[in-house]
């Protein structure tokens, strides 16, 4: 059987396994994918053991950028995201690296969400990988305005600078900034520990600014809990992203895209 997997550390809560399973029953495809953990000094040689017969993995945290540097082509959108989280072992066995993440989140907010981003003024909260992955399909959806905020402000200046030629994209601190936005995405580490940017309270326009945390867990990540108490128009998790990074996956290796609404509402 066709032979897929995620691989990461830690992986034991991925849901990709049951997204992918998901897929695979509403498609008609008969593949396998598990979930797969790397050490955290030989995620090459996992790999490597797996795609000797494995078809396709998708590449979590902490892997993506390695996993940039060992793939043999990448598609446009990996190329500019320096960071890979679906790889394709191509018929002559070469490794093509695609990052399917900023078009996860271009879709869950447009399609899933009914949010069409052309136009908007956005507030990209981050400027590590996770925020990098998603600017090229961020301006390609035709914003008024991508602005990238980021506690260590040289970090969202060397994004701004990095992605210039590809749309309206400017840097700014935390304490740089009042004016209200459409829309913020909160791409930062910092739900993972409990806690919120540093940003003003003022971005936020009550009833008309959406909020998007690129995380999602159980209950409201923190993000989202202070986005909801400064009255965001709404507040929306990562997870519909995780399920449509999915999709785009599934799509490169598989030839199909599932249909997402469903597999969305099974793991709710
Ligand atoms: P990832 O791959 O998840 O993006 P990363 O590359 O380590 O991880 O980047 C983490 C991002 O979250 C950075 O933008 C970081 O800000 P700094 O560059 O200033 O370190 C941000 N971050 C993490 N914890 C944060 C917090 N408590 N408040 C604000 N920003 C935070």
């Amino acid at each position: 059987m066709d032979q897929y997997a995620v691989i990461g550390n830690p992986i034991e809560h991925s849901k990709s396994p049951q997204i992918h399973a998901l897929f695979a029953r509403q498609t008609g495809q008969d593949l396998e994918y598990r979930a797969l953990l790397a050490p955290l000094d030989d995620f090459a040689g996992t790999l490597r053991d797996f795609l000797a017969t494995g078809l396709g993995v998708n590449i979590t945290v902490p892997f993506k950028e390695q996993a940039w540097s060992l793939v043999d082509q990448h598609t446009p959108a990996a190329e500019r995201a320096g960071a890979v989280n679906t790889i394709q072992r191509l018929p002559d066995g070469t490794l093509l690296g695609d990052n399917t993440d900023g078009k996860g989140l271009v879709r869950d907010i447009e399609v899933n969400n009914q949010l069409p981003l052309k136009g908007l003024r956005i507030l990209l909260v981050g400027a590590g990988g996770a925020a990098r992955g998603v600017i090229q399909p961020l301006l390609a959806a035709g914003p008024e305005q991508l602005c990238v905020v980021n506690r260590t402000v040289s970090k969202a200046e060397e994004l701004a600078t990095l992605f210039a030629d590809l749309g309206p994209i400017s840097a700014a601190g935390f304490e740089w900034i009042e004016e209200p936005v459409d829309l913020i995405i909160n791409a930062t580490s910092a739900s993972l520990g409990g806690s919120v940017p540093a940003i003003s309270t003022h971005l936020i326009k009550p009833g008309h600014t959406v909020c998007y945390d690129m995380m999602y867990a159980k209950a409201p990540t923190a993000f989202n809990r202070w986005a909801a108490e400064h009255d965001a128009a709404r507040c929306i998790d990562g997870l519909g992203m995780l399920v449509e990074q999915a999709a785009e996956a599934f799509l490169l290796w598989r030839g199909v895209r599932p249909e997402t609404q469903a597999v969305l509402e099974a793991l709710r």
